[in-house]
């Protein structure tokens, strides 16, 4: 079938099955890498993106739900000059990544906490990333990050 939505403020379009998941249909349709698979099991949050604006993860939707939907991707985040948006940069200033692999998932759930809650307290930010599975950072500098990208005073960088 033929689906259509809006990606990243680009109409998108493609042909795709019933089963076609919308990380798929984002990475090998439209070449949108940096949504990750990591379980396809709906538990590591690689694959968070947002549809019309709501915290989704892509490995759990078929691409046909998302027809008609506005869909944004971490490829969507940062500026149309490429500079990094304030969770970007905040990632990267406070170590929040070492592999990267979650990163993605964790910017895209990160953004929509801040949509919702501007001045997290650590303990929310944490409960937040619930769905989200780092393998590497041990979440502290992560979560430094995000309470930095909210304009909330952090201590400097430790790396764990
Ligand atoms: S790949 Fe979707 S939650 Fe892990
Ligand atoms: S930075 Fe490697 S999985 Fe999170």
């Amino acid at each position: 079938m033929k689906i259509s939505m809006k990606v990243n403020g680009r109409e998108a379009s493609g042909e795709v099955e019933g089963r076609t998941l919308l990380v798929t249909f984002l990475r090998e349709t439209l070449g949108l890498t940096g949504t990750h698979v990591g379980c396809d099991t709906s538990q590591c949050g690689a694959c968070s993106v947002h549809v019309d604006g709501q915290l989704a993860k892509a490995c759990t939707m078929f691409a046909a739900e998302a027809d008609g939907a506005e869909v944004k991707t971490i490829e969507g985040m940062a500026g149309a000059d490429g500079a990094l948006n304030p969770l970007q940069q905040a990632f990267q200033d406070h170590h929040g990544l070492q592999c990267g692999f979650c990163t993605p998932g964790m910017i895209m759930a990160a953004d929509s906490l801040l949509a919702e809650n501007p001045k997290p307290t650590e303990g929310e930010v944490r409960d937040y990333l619930e769905g989200n599975i780092c393998r590497c950072t041990g979440y502290h500098n992560i979560v430094k990050a995000i309470l930095a990208a909210s304009g909330q005073d952090v201590p400097p960088v430790s790396v764990e």
